[in-house]
């Protein structure tokens, strides 16, 4: 079974990504285990806080480090991505030299009540995702278009076209996270 971090990108209680991770969770059961990072504790980045860094922070750093893979499940904000995620991302990449996320496979999903389904965002995102050292998975790309209902209460996706989509992001992510992850285990092996 594959550990897989996952920074969620709202805080919110009742967060329409929550419950997208919470399906897409569902959908890996038995092949992923997700471990959910508590980003929204962190501090805002501060160079000087690494003199004695806090406990989130080394927290952060080892569970990233034990981590075969990485998801991020995001909002859009105005037409970006959430400051929550930026903050955990640069604070991970820290100290220079000790880049946590280095040759991590990577997936992104977002939903939004929106038609454009955080494409926006995920764009602002992918932007950014080379200096962190990441490996991609480009396709499938997952914009979804929350409705009400569309996610049960038991993270169920109701509906038969949705669930198929999802289904085979899993198994692509799965597939990414095999290949990519196996190639990273190598190159340890080798040096
Ligand atoms: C939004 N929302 C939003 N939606 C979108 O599709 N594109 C956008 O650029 C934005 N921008 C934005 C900014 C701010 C400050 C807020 C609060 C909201 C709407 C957003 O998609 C909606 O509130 C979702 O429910 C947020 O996701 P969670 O928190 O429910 O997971």
């Amino acid at each position: 079974m594959k550990n897989v971090a996952v920074l969620l990108g709202s805080l919110t209680e009742k967060s329409i990504n929550k419950s997208l991770a919470k399906a897409i969770e569902k959908l890996a059961e038995g092949r992923l285990q997700f471990d959910y990072l508590d980003i929204g504790s962190l501090p805002h980045y501060n160079n000087d806080l690494w003199e004695n860094p806090p406990a989130s922070v080394t927290g952060l750093k080892h569970k990233v480090e034990a981590a075969d893979a990485v998801l991020i499940v995001m909002p859009e904000i105005n037409r970006s991505y959430p400051a929550v995620v930026k903050n955990a991302l640069d604070w991970a990449s820290r100290p220079y030299g000790k880049n946590s996320w280095t040759g991590k496979p990577l997936a992104i999903a977002g939903a939004s009540p929106g038609a454009i389904g955080t494409a926006a965002g995920q764009n602002a995102l992918r932007m950014t995702l080379p200096l962190y050292g990441f490996v991609v998975m480009g396709q499938p790309e997952v914009y979804f278009q929350f409705k009400p209902g569309l996610i049960d209460d038991n993270f169920q996706v109701t509906d038969d076209q949705s669930r198929g989509f999802l289904e085979n992001f899993v198994d692509k992510y799965v597939e990414w996270i095999d290949h990519h992850g196996q190639r990273r285990e190598l190159a340890e092996a080798a040096e």
